[in-house]
């Protein structure tokens, strides 16, 4: 494998994108490009056939890939998990529902939401996973066990809970829930479940079938190594959704209507063909190394720059006892954005503030200037944890 990154950078921000992206993906953009230009699914001419075979190789890998391998139809392609998760909260919440997200959720479930709620179309709820007591006084509390969550699930239910949605991995720290059980929790009592798979999908083995998920929501361009602009919905077997978007998919052009077809009925508009391409060739190559290898690789570094962290004055590490390569951490007297500016000056790329989660923050128990995330990759080596730790070293003096 090529691990070669560009000489300069360190990039520890791959919760945010995965970057580099394996040379095949870019070579495999650019010839979908070149050699399979038409329109997927508008007419039947070679090139339109040839991108649209394109689209369908992705969506069965896609599919082969999460446990479903008998349905690539249920596999639509988004611009990115928000999208999915849009699609799939607004799209399964109907008026009068509740529904319930856990406490380490992302603006991506957060905001759609609020905004059915604010627009009086559902309820929501949120459930615990870390200790709800004192935790601005133990930022370093351990997650709760499985049956704690559990149990503060079960708390929030009501007759009228339709769906429950969570993040499989948080994207600040290493914290993952337990999807199986919950999946199997929300089955037994009939109600549907969403996970965000943003930080787990090409790093955490997901099997929709055996976790109970009626609607996968996956990015494309983080652990999956695809182009940015590339997402999946993945939907359970039997799930038809409201749509979000109406428009021409090359399917019964006479009628007025969206056919309730997947994934046709999601995929108003011309899709992404060339970076779905890439989508494959980055799934291809996950599938080649092996989802557990990354995640050891990605852990082991994580859980160097945990240690290394900890033992720096001044300098708290949140949800230290996790594994994964999300870590998360503050300078006391510091801003994060600060520290985030005193990194990127010695040419390391991390993303300090609130990562767009100001409630996985707030159950964390990060400071008021945010925090400073380091997300390591497959293409990072331990020569970047201890870059990190050195300037590190030099901030705190
Ligand atoms: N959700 C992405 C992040 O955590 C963008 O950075």
């Amino acid at each position: 494998m090529n691990r070669s990154a560009p000489a300069r950078l360190i990039y520890l921000d791959n919760a945010a994108t995965s970057y580099p992206k394996p040379p095949a993906v870019v070579e495999r953009v650019a010839t979908s490009m070149t050699e399979r230009g038409g329109n997927p699914g508008r007419g039947s001419h070679a090139l339109a056939l040839a991108a649209a075979e394109e689209i369908y190789a992705c969506r069965a890998l896609a599919a082969d890939f999460f446990g479903i391998s008998a349905h690539p139809e249920c596999v639509i392609f988004t611009l990115n998990t928000t999208h999915a998760l849009n699609l799939a909260i607004k799209g399964m919440l109907g008026e009068g529902d509740h529904a319930i997200c856990s406490d380490m959720e992302h603006n991506s479930v957060l905001r759609p939401l609020y905004r059915l709620q604010t627009d009086g179309r559902i309820t929501f709820d949120v459930f615990d996973t870390y200790p709800a007591a004192g935790r601005r006084d133990s930022p370093t509390a351990p997650r709760r066990s499985d049956g704690m969550i559990l149990s503060s699930l079960a708390s929030r239910i009501t007759p009228k809970t339709k769906a429950v949605i969570c993040a499989h991995a948080s994207n600040l720290c290493g914290a993952t829930l337990p999807i199986e059980r919950i999946g199997a929790f929300c089955h037994a009592r009939g109600i549907k479940f969403i996970v965000d798979a943003a930080q787990s999908a090409g790093v955490l083995g997901i099997d929709m079938t055996r976790m109970h998920i009626d609607a996968l929501c996956v990015p494309g361009h983080k652990g999956l190594m695809g182009p940015q602009g590339t997402g999946m919905l993945i939907l359970g077997e039997g799930i038809t959704l409201d749509t979000l978007m109406e428009g021409g998919n090359g399917m019964d052009s006479l009628s007025g209507e969206m056919s309730l077809e997947a994934p046709e009925r999601y995929e108003a508009g011309t899709l992404a063909a060339p970076a779905i391409a890439g989508l494959r060739t980055g799934m291809e190559y996950v599938r080649e190394v092996g989802v557990e290898r990354i995640y050891r690789h990605e852990a082991t570094l994580g859980g160097w720059a945990r240690d290394g962290l900890m033992a720096l004055p001044r300098v708290t590490v949140y949800a230290p006892r996790q594994a994964g390569g999300v870590v998360l951490f503050s300078v006391d007297g510091y801003d994060s954005e600060d520290v985030g500016r005193m990194l990127d000056a010695e040419g390391i790329c991390v993303r300090p503030g609130f990562h767009c989660s100001a409630l996985g923050h707030r159950t964390l128990g990060t400071p008021e200037g945010g925090a400073v995330r380091a997300s390591f990759g497959w293409f990072n080596r331990e020569e970047d944890v201890d870059a990190l730790l050195r300037a590190m070293r030099r901030i705190v003096g």
